[in-house]
């Protein structure tokens, strides 16, 4: 393993700086654009239901109580829960001309992180792999097979990954903000999956659940798993959520 500063993640954090000469001579990097909306055609698109109140006054609560949960209820996570997290984090909230922004924040509105699902123990859900239509809040499911045990090898083995009702896996399409940020492109697009998963963490505390982020993978496993090539589209993030098995836990030191 080099010293720090011969890392090759170093060096990118280096080369993608931006200080007050080079940004005078930055140009717009010659990468041609991609679509904001991944569609999958022809698929099985199940709608989601949108029957959460939104009169919660609970943020401190919600944000003291949250902790990385790696022990989950055996009972199956609600539909409603789960689309509450995935509007929570990716859902549309506005709209400006042809923009439409979403939950959570993103460099220059450009959305390059997409949400799949490892479905394990959804109720009125089948198990398998999904992916989030965001343009349609509805999921696009890839398999019906249960992947719950790939997915957790995939995660270098983490057993807990398996138990979860739920695997969040988030992927970058890089040319959607690498077409206008170029290197600095990929900070973004790592901050928005940081983004993205926070918001599912305290979606998750609101509906009596909660969950683990991960960021140990081998990406190639979690790739194949997702049919994605791992260039233009590669896992960046992912997060286990299930029921609490104890939900009126309360972490106030
Ligand atoms: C980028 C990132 C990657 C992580 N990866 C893993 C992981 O692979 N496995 C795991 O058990 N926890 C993982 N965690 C959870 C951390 O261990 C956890 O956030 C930390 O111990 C602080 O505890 P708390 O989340 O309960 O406050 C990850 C957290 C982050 C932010």
């Amino acid at each position: 393993m080099p010293e720090l500063k011969e890392t090759r993640g170093f060096q990118y954090l280096e080369n993608s700086r931006f200080d007050r000469t080079s940004i005078q001579n930055l140009q717009r990097p010659a990468i041609a654009r991609v679509e904001t909306f991944k569609r999958y055609s022809p698929i099985t698109s199940i709608p989601l239901p949108r029957t959460w109140s939104l009169d919660e006054e609970r943020i401190t609560l919600l944000l003291q109580n949250r902790r990385s949960l790696r022990k989950y209820s055996k009972e199956p996570l609600n539909l409603e829960h789960l689309a509450f997290m995935l509007w929570a984090s990716q859902g549309i909230t506005g709209q400006a001309g042809n923009y439409f922004f979403r939950a959570t924040p993103s460099a220059g509105a450009l959305y390059p992180v997409e949400t799949y699902l490892s479905a394990h123990s959804i109720e009125g859900l089948a198990a398998g792999l999904y992916h989030f239509d965001v343009e349609h809040f509805a999921l696009d499911r890839l398999t019906d097979q249960d992947k719950a045990e790939e997915v957790a090898q995939a995660c270098l083995n983490q057993k807990f990954i398996s138990q979860a009702a739920v695997v969040f896996l988030w992927t970058g399409v890089f040319r959607r903000a690498m077409s206008k940020y170029g290197d600095r492109g990929m900070r973004y697009i790592l901050l928005d999956a940081g983004q993205i998963c926070q918001s599912v963490m305290i979606a998750a505390e609101a509906v009596a659940c909660g969950g683990c982020p991960v960021g140990a993978f081998y990406d190639s496993e979690l790739n194949q798993l997702l049919q994605i090539d791992g260039e233009e589209e590669s896992i960046l993030y992912a997060a286990s959520v299930g029921r609490k098995l104890e939900p009126g836990i309360d972490h106030r030191p």
